[in-house]
């Protein structure tokens, strides 16, 4: 890679979708993690964004252009889409990605389905990726390759001789060798993996678990190496692997929650549910993230503290997603049930203990919701990092929130000692860490809620780009040339693979 190597994301989502049909359609952000970590990286610096559109509808190339080629520009870097038909998003997308990585990378087997046809199509639409890096990149570009939807991609790029440096880093957690080695496609995936130079994890758990699998997996296998970056040996192949946790754009959540437009909406928000205590959770439809172990927690806490009935509401936004995979719809249901439970039980005239949404909501909402609330429920049973949880400290103006915060998110291996730590599955546990918050003395709260945001604001996610690039590539963000914004579209064509 020379001086004038371009940023080059790649990930299964691009950071807007398209929904809709012909005539009708609509364009709005992507949810989730990887992008919101993402956005703030390449709008700064510029670069390349290749991934899906978010829908298996044919969208004609003129549309395309006028939807993304604006949007692109406005962003500051440049958008390269890959079209994905209907059979591939069911067996790629919702059937490989969302159901066997997904869920065993999450420790959740049982929402395991090991098809053969869907490891096909993973490998299939990953060729359409490893195409689209071909034809929109050159070779002294830092292809940066983000996710378990997209493993195979170094691997299939070598294997058709385009010379690239690729790198990945894994958003999800990476399990241990009990679980890996149930997938059926274990070696293939293992072996995709170690065809990148530089391979990153959100801890140092998950590395751990990942050179585990290899020495599993590969006898002879060697770890090397102290420190956040070490180095491995296995089959044949040599690679740097990294625990680097991820982060957001702290300056830009800051502003924005002492911004007038936040400041507006939080205080209409105080008239329209004037209690002592809000409760917060803000979460995809995910299994993994325990939102019905959490609502039941405010269950038992209600029935044991009726000191706080018609003082403490809970609210919960729940972010659509992934919503033809059977599992989502089972919790979706799950969750709708427990809410009218719980409602049923405790509501008074006037006071509904439970506030519940499905929906996705603008990021001005979203912060000044994190500043009402006096304390953030962030229970998940397995999660790579989880980004609400930083995203809430940040928003803290007055240090005054409490976090909650699952020993199985990833983000509790850096915010253990301040946040009140507890096990997702425990049910009375969480009911506990409740009380214990809402009795927190102030000048407690606010020295722990201090230490957590200065440390995310050092660590932020410019710190975690930064680290990255000079880990895998000896380069810092500043030494990307900034986008090149010419016109992106007018040399685009629909290929046979898919591409556009
Ligand atoms: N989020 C969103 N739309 C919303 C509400 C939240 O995109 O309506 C964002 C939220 O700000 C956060 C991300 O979704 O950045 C969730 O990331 P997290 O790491 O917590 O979990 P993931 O969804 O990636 O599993
Ligand atoms: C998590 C994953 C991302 C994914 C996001 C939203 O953050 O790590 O790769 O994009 O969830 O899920 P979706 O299936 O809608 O892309």
């Amino acid at each position: 890679m020379t001086e004038k190597g371009r940023l080059v994301i790649v990930s299964n989502r691009l950071p807007l979708k398209i929904e809709g049909s012909p005539g009708n359609w609509l364009v709005t952000p992507s949810s989730g993690g990887l992008v919101s970590a993402l956005s703030p990286v390449l709008r700064d610096r510029g670069g390349i964004w290749i991934g899906w559109t978010g829908t298996s509808e044919i969208v004609e190339m003129k549309t395309l252009r006028e939807i993304l080629g604006p949007a692109s520009d406005r962003a500051g870097y440049r958008v390269f889409p890959v079209l994905l038909s209907k059979e591939d998003v069911e067996a790629f997308y919702y059937g490989f990605s969302n159901e066997v990585i997904w869920p065993l990378f999450h420790d959740l087997q049982t929402h395991c389905r090991f098809e053969p046809e869907y490891w096909d199509a993973y490998r299939r639409v990953n060729s359409c990726f490893a195409q689209a890096v071909r034809r929109h990149t050159r070779t002294e570009d830092f292809v940066w390759v983000h996710d378990y939807q997209m493993i195979p991609v170094a691997r299939i790029l070598k294997k058709s001789g385009v010379k690239r440096y690729c790198a990945f880093f894994l958003h999800i957690p990476f399990p241990a060798p009990d679980i890996f080695l149930k997938l059926p496609w274990r070696d293939d995936l293992l072996r995709d993996l170690m065809e990148y130079e530089f391979v990153g994890f959100q801890t140092p758990r998950d590395r751990r678990n990942f050179t585990d699998c290899l020495r599993a997996l590969f006898p002879g296998a060697k770890i090397s190496g102290r420190g956040p970056v070490v180095h491995a040996s296995a089959d044949g192949r040599e690679m740097r692997v990294a625990a680097m946790p991820i982060s957001i754009d702290y300056r830009s959540f800051r502003t924005l929650a002492k911004s007038p437009v936040v400041l507006t909406i939080l205080e209409e928000l105080r008239k329209q549910i004037p209690r002592e205590k809000i409760v917060l959770g803000v979460d995809r439809l995910d299994y993994t993230k325990g939102i019905p172990q959490r609502i039941k927690a405010i269950r038992e806490f209600l029935r044991g503290h009726p000191e706080y009935r018609e003082k403490l509401t809970f609210i919960q936004i729940v972010v659509p997603s992934r919503e033809d995979v059977p599992s989502y719809r089972v919790l979706r249901e799950e969750i709708e049930r427990l809410v009218s439970s719980v409602n049923g039980e405790f509501s008074t005239p006037g006071w509904v203990p439970v506030h519940y949404m499905y929906k996705s909501i603008p990021r001005e909402e979203l912060v000044a919701y994190y500043r009402l609330a006096d304390l953030a429920l962030v229970t998940p049973l397995k999660d790579g990092m989880n980004l609400v949880a930083k995203e809430y400290c940040t928003c803290q103006v007055g240090d005054e929130g409490v976090l909650i915060l699952s020993e199985f998110a990833g983000a509790a291996a850096q915010m253990h000692r301040e946040a009140i730590l507890v096990n997702p599955y425990d049910v009375n546990g969480i009911a506990r860490a409740i009380h214990a918050a809402v009795t927190m003395p102030l000048e407690k709260k606010k020295a722990r809620m201090r230490r957590i945001r200065v440390g995310i604001r050092r660590q932020n996610v410019f710190w975690w780009v930064d680290n990255y690039l000079r880990a895998s590539t000896g380069k810092a963000l500043v030494d990307f040339p900034e986008a090149e914004l010419a016109p992106v579209f007018h040399a685009l064509k629909r290929s046979p693979a898919g591409e556009a």
